[in-house]
């Protein structure tokens, strides 16, 4: 049910959540996390986002999951690689040099298939999840993840205004979800653009995610 409202957003073009560069949220705040070339970034429902470029252009180990086969593909053309295919479980992974990208259901993803993670980057992930879901959403990151350090960037705005996705996530939420793992710290806010800016007054919003000792 869930797949099929993302593919028919795919299949229709509609994908106004993809951005013409890479989020400069992305490529501002990314160094607070403290990576080095060489270490893995995870991106759950990366879309073929250009962030898996740049995150690539740092010299980073990248893994992302997306639903949408032809997203994935797309990532792999757009970099002139020619990835190697392989049926895991229900997933498909895709992989050819520091990149490795699965095809399918995150919920399906396990941490032994994502291997080891230095650093989540969630841009427009959480946002994507129906409320009811983000609890096992966010146990599930932290799970496949090894609660590791977090870059997330979401929206918050009032939902009454507009209904998701992408959904509202405010403070408070963030709180709820990550207080009991991460350290939480607003590294930055700014008024979104777009139709969501537009119509809601949507602020966009980087939290910077400390796992707790
Ligand atoms: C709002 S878009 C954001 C994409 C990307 N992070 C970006 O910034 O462009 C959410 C993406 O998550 C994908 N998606 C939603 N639920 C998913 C799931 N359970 N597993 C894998 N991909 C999913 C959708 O197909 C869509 O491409």
């Amino acid at each position: 049910m869930e797949q099929e409202f993302w593919q028919a957003r795919w299949r229709e073009n509609r994908i106004g959540f993809h951005e013409a560069a890479p989020n400069t949220l992305l490529t501002k705040h990314i160094s607070r996390l403290g990576l080095k070339a060489g270490q893995s970034v995870f991106v759950p429902l990366c879309g073929k986002a250009l962030d898996l470029d740049w995150l690539l252009a740092q010299g980073l180990q990248v893994t992302g999951a997306e639903f949408n086969k032809g997203a994935v593909e797309e990532v792999f053309a757009r970099q002139g690689l020619e990835p190697e295919v392989v049926q895991q479980g229900k997933l498909l992974r895709y992989r050819a040099g520091a990149l490795t990208l699965f095809a399918g259901d995150f919920f399906a993803l396990s941490a032994e298939q994502v291997g080891s993670v230095d650093a989540v980057y969630d841009r427009a992930a959480l946002v994507a999840v129906k409320p009811e879901d983000r609890t096992v959403y966010a146990g599930h990151l932290n799970r496949i993840t090894s609660t590791a350090p977090q870059l997330l960037i979401g929206f918050d705005y009032d939902q009454s205004l507009m209904q998701g996705p992408p959904f509202s996530v405010p403070g408070g939420l963030v709180q709820t979800l990550y207080q009991g793992t991460h350290a939480i710290t607003l590294a930055e806010e700014r008024l979104a653009d777009g139709r969501i800016g537009e119509r809601c007054n949507a602020l966009e919003q980087a939290w910077l995610l400390s796992p707790l000792s």
